[in-house]
């Protein structure tokens, strides 16, 4: 199977880019965000209990897999409230935690198995696939990110406050870059673009560029 990873912090465009990409490459996506993202809403639901071995099992036996930007948990679709500024607060702490991070490496890991994939997240070129074809590290600017995440949710007609947004996206940073297991780091061998200023079309032209070179050099 062929795989393009995009790794990068909170709001530096990897959604978009990622589906636009995979549609461009004719691959299926994976957004493992919104992994991580489903088990906080379990965990909100169940009432923010501690972490102990009986929420890992349920977890762990629930049946995960994705359709387009939604993922289906034992049957049940997730969308718009995987996105929401309360799963955004507590998604980074769900996230830390080794035996979750164990639980949904495995279910990525086995979702993208028989496709190719342009599959998205923080740790994806240097843990979940560190074999992976071409590795992307997007990043942009704190202020560029939070007025994107700003205009993605005024579109939903969600609630937003500038403020609020850039110091969620803050904390994230802090705690991704910071935990222990499997922070946020480029992969040795991914390739950093830096977006701001550029519009999608450009990301997605630049990094299908890339993979065009990739391929040319595999096949000679
Ligand atoms: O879209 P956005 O950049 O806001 O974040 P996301 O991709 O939806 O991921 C939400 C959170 O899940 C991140 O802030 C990380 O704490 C966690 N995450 C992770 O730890 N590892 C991944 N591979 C993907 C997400």
């Amino acid at each position: 199977m062929i795989y393009v990873t995009i790794d990068g912090p909170a709001g530096s465009g990897k959604s978009s880019v990622a589906a636009g990409l995979a549609k461009k490459l004719g691959f299926k996506h994976l957004n493992t965000g919104n992994l991580y993202r489903g088990v906080a809403l379990l965990w909100l639901k169940a009432g923010r209990p501690e972490f102990s071995q009986e929420f890992f099992d349920m977890i762990d036996k629930k049946h995960f897999s994705v359709l387009d930007s939604a993922i289906i948990m034992n049957g049940e679709v997730h969308e718009d409230d995987l996105r929401t500024l309360e799963v955004g607060k507590v998604v980074s702490k769900v996230a830390e935690v080794p035996e979750i991070r164990k639980i949904i490496t495995d279910k990525s890991r086995d979702i993208v198995k028989s496709d190719n994939f342009v599959v998205e997240g923080r740790d994806i070129g240097t843990v979940v696939l560190p074999d992976a074809f071409l590795k992307i590290f997007l990043t942009a600017s704190v202020e560029e990110r939070a007025e994107r995440r700003y205009k993605e949710l005024i579109a939903k007609n969600s609630k937003a406050d500038f403020e609020d947004i850039i110091n969620e996206i803050k904390t994230r940073d802090s705690i991704d870059s910071s935990r222990e297991i499997a922070p946020l780091k480029p992969a040795l061998d991914a390739v950093t673009v830096l977006t701001d200023g550029l519009s999608l079309d450009d990301v997605i032209e630049k990094i299908y560029n890339l993979y065009r070179e990739r391929i040319k050099i595999a096949e000679n």
